[in-house]
């Protein structure tokens, strides 16, 4: 029996800072962050930390299902940004909204730990360890940017979604493909250092002016591997289950950069009108990305009960991947 998502939701933060939020800050203009990024505004989180994001994207998504939080066996948190260093957010968000019988943990792959961590639930499904796992994703990024930075500011967002995943009668839906891949050697192009604690930079050998402890990147390194590798694989999903850019309802981008999702967009050869896109909105919300996107189009309708949805993600690590599933919400 196929593995399915039964249920989504998300959630962003209220206060939304357009681009000319920046302006005063750094050497930026709302033209430039518009026209290399897509970005027009993000939200901030003013007050509370990842789980309290979560939280209500996890009530929504319960609700919607119609069972309680008791019924979860398992809750995988995929962040760069969790409360603490430890306990987990899985931990926390578990006791928060009372998941009592839920196990979990949390999924370190920045932009694409939503995918890595769908892929893991549908493992724990697949090999009768859970029934019922709640994959969540999402980044408070407004808690490890370097504010004087231009170059990073003003790219990131806060917001995560949640979705449940089942087993399903239903053999026309449910995830049935998919390609994760990795390779640590770019991970000098998009990094933040564990100052304070940890056994690589211990707290004694770093002394205050040494600042690392945010989000370091450059730009141009991560884009032409990130164009390359998010449409790579979505092609070769494309191409290994026979389906030409006529068989695709929707592609659900890690929101990123416009034109690197608009460079996935032709390679796969798909119209405009099928790729879903929010970064002028909420920006790059790291792990948040892909799930507010579904989430979001889940719930204005546009998703269809047999739709074939490709996600695809490219990020720090580097990782990258794809998945392909067959929506089975009936809307
Ligand atoms: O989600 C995780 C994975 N991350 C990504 O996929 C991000 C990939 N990278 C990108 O999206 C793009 O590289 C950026 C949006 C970060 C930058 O765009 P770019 O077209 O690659 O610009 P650039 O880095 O080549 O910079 C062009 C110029 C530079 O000035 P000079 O050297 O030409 O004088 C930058 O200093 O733009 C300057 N610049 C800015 N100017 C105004 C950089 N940031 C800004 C800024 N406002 N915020």
């Amino acid at each position: 029996m196929p593995v399915t998502i039964s249920s989504i939701a998300h959630f962003v933060p209220q206060d939304i800072f357009p681009n000319s939020y920046f302006e005063d800050k750094v050497e930026t203009s709302d033209e430039w962050i518009q026209s290399r990024t897509g970005i027009k505004e993000r939200r901030f989180l003013m007050d509370g930390e990842l789980s309290d994001m979560l939280l209500p994207a996890v009530q929504q998504c319960l609700s919607e299902r119609g069972i309680g939080p008791e019924e979860i066996d398992c809750v995988i948190v995929a962040t760069i940004t969790p409360d603490n260093r430890f306990p987990s957010a899985s931990a926390t968000l578990q006791h928060k909204a009372g998941m009592i019988n839920a196990w979990g943990y949390d999924l370190s792959a920045a932009c694409s730990g939503f995918l890595y961590a769908l892929m893991s639930g549908v493992g724990l499904i697949d090999s009768g360890t859970c029934k019922k796992v709640l994959v969540c994703g999402g980044d408070k990024m407004s808690s490890i940017l370097n504010f004087n930075d231009r170059t990073t500011c003003i790219l990131f967002g806060d917001g995560g979604g949640v979705a449940l995943l089942e087993r399903t009668e239903d053999k026309a839906i449910g995830i049935q493909d998919s390609i994760l891949r990795m390779d640590g050697k770019g991970g000098q192009y998009l990094y933040m250092s564990d100052h304070g604690d940890g056994a690589k930079a211990p707290f004694e050998k770093y002394p205050e002016e040494v600042k690392e402890h945010y989000v370091i990147q450059d730009g141009q390194s991560v884009f032409k591997s990130a164009v390359v590798g998010m449409a790579d694989v979505s092609a070769e999903i494309m191409e290994r289950n026979n389906l030409t850019s006529d068989d695709i309802a929707w592609l659900v981008p890690h929101q990123a950069n416009l034109r690197i999702i608009d460079a996935t967009a032709r390679r796969m050869g798909l119209d405009p009108s099928k790729v879903i896109i929010n970064i002028d909105k909420f920006g790059n919300t790291t792990a948040g990305t892909i799930p507010i996107c579904l989430s979001e189009l889940h719930h204005e309708g546009k998703l269809k009960y047999g739709d074939k949805v490709i996600l695809a993600s490219f990020g720090a690590g580097f990782t990258w991947g794809s998945i392909l599933l067959t929506w089975g919400i009936k809307s």
